[in-house]
């Protein structure tokens, strides 16, 4: 059923008004007006991947992936490899995520899943990015049980000293720190009520980037975080609250090289502030921080369960949004949070009311091309050269 909002996305400015309620009869009209009257299509673009479009510009574009997935679906991974320039491991680095997690116990570390994704990565020349040392979430049962104030600067020193140390060399890039801000939580400076907040206090931050930095001081380290996409008065304060911790770390000396946006989008959201949006990437930047795009994708849950007016608002939420973010000369890298709708974290975390299957990312289920691909295709096209 096309609502009069969705009508608005496609251009369909004559038919709002329009009583019509047959989906056949509406996917007929879609179909004319796109072929006729839509202020933009998203039509195919040449065979070249997303990758080399980006590469071209200067720019890396990648994906998240899951270990098992590149074993059990060889048709999934050839897409990984013929669509990426660099991976991240969505589960396998966290404390505790998966059959096989990293942290297992106290006292040991079990590196199976993530060297997979590693060696994937180097078999197949794709750059890897580690995703995340310090987060509030992930972590593992013994964890309540185990860290205090008195030992909890051991574990994060030896944590991260263990990890980055393992892959010193061959990571592009670490979260270092992740979703460390929530001013709801009502803290002072927007800080995120978290286990190591309560242990360390707000050095916990600090802390972190010096051991990685330590650790391996080649790898560009990261703070990441969302919710700073849209004006609203929520993502107003954490970009506010964002930019403040990026500011006093800088200040502070600590060895910090970039700013990760997660850009989990809302596709049903008006609120896109162009101006806004830009002028906060541009204090980022003025702070001599790069910056990743480093989870895109467009939740589609509150969009029309009609397929072609749905892909096509989610296309339009992935070019309006990369429009303006690669204007910004610091953004170095667009990484989407799965490459196919077949694989998806949003099929769970964000599923539609009407239990159809979302349709966040470039690839369908079927892992062909959406609009969206076209959309972040074209992005790339018109994106400044970082020369
Ligand atoms: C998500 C994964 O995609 C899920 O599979 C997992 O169960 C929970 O975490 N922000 C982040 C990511 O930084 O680590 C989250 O990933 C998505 C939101």
């Amino acid at each position: 059923m096309i609502t009069r909002r969705d009508a608005f996305h496609l251009g369909l400015g004559t038919l709002v008004g329009v009583s019509v309620s047959s989906s056949k009869l509406l996917s007929q009209i879609v179909v004319q007006t796109q072929d006729t009257s839509l202020p933009r299509t998203f039509p195919a673009v040449t065979n070249t991947s997303l990758a080399e479009k980006a590469e071209a510009k200067g720019l890396y574009y990648g994906s998240a992936v899951l270990r098992h997935h590149l074993i059990s679906d060889s048709h999934y991974a050839d897409h990984i490899i013929q669509t990426c320039k660099m991976i991240v491991p969505e589960w396998e680095l966290k404390w505790s995520a998966g059959a096989c997690p990293l942290r297992p116990t106290p006292h040991t570390f079990d590196f199976t899943s993530a060297d997979a994704v590693a060696l994937f990565a180097s078999n197949h020349k794709l750059l890897l990015r580690g995703h995340t040392l310090v987060w509030h979430l992930s972590l593992p049962n013994w964890f309540s049980e185990t860290v205090n104030s008195q030992n909890a600067e051991a574990y994060l020193n030896n944590h991260i000293q263990t990890v980055v140390e393992h892959y010193a060399g061959r990571m592009h890039s670490w979260d270092v720190v992740n979703e460390a801000i929530e001013p709801q939580d009502g803290l002072s400076e927007g800080l995120r009520k978290t286990p190591w907040l309560k242990f360390l206090g707000a050095d916990y931050i600090k802390l972190a980037f010096q051991a990685a930095a330590e650790a391996d001081p080649k790898a560009l380290l990261v703070y990441n975080d969302y919710g700073l996409e849209y004006d609203t008065p929520k993502h107003d304060a954490k970009r506010a609250a964002v930019l403040k911790l990026l500011e006093r770390l800088k200040t502070q000396g600590v060895p910090i090289h970039a700013f990760g946006m997660q850009s989990h989008l809302d596709g049903s959201e008006t609120h896109l502030n162009l101006k806004k949006l830009r002028q906060f990437l541009a204090d980022v930047a003025s702070l001599g921080l790069k910056i990743l795009v480093t989870e895109l994708d467009v939740i589609d849950k509150n969009l029309s369960a009609d397929i072609t007016v749905r892909d096509h608002m989610v296309a339009a939420a992935y070019e309006d949004y990369l429009n303006v973010v690669l204007d910004e000369p610091a953004v170095i890298a667009v990484l989407t949070w799965g490459l196919s709708d077949r694989y998806t974290w949003l099929s769970e975390f964000e599923p539609r009311p009407d239990g159809l299957p979302v349709r966040p990312l470039p690839l369908d289920a079927n892992l062909n091309r959406k609009l969206a691909w076209n959309a972040m295709a074209r992005a790339f096209d018109n994106a400044p050269n970082r020369g």
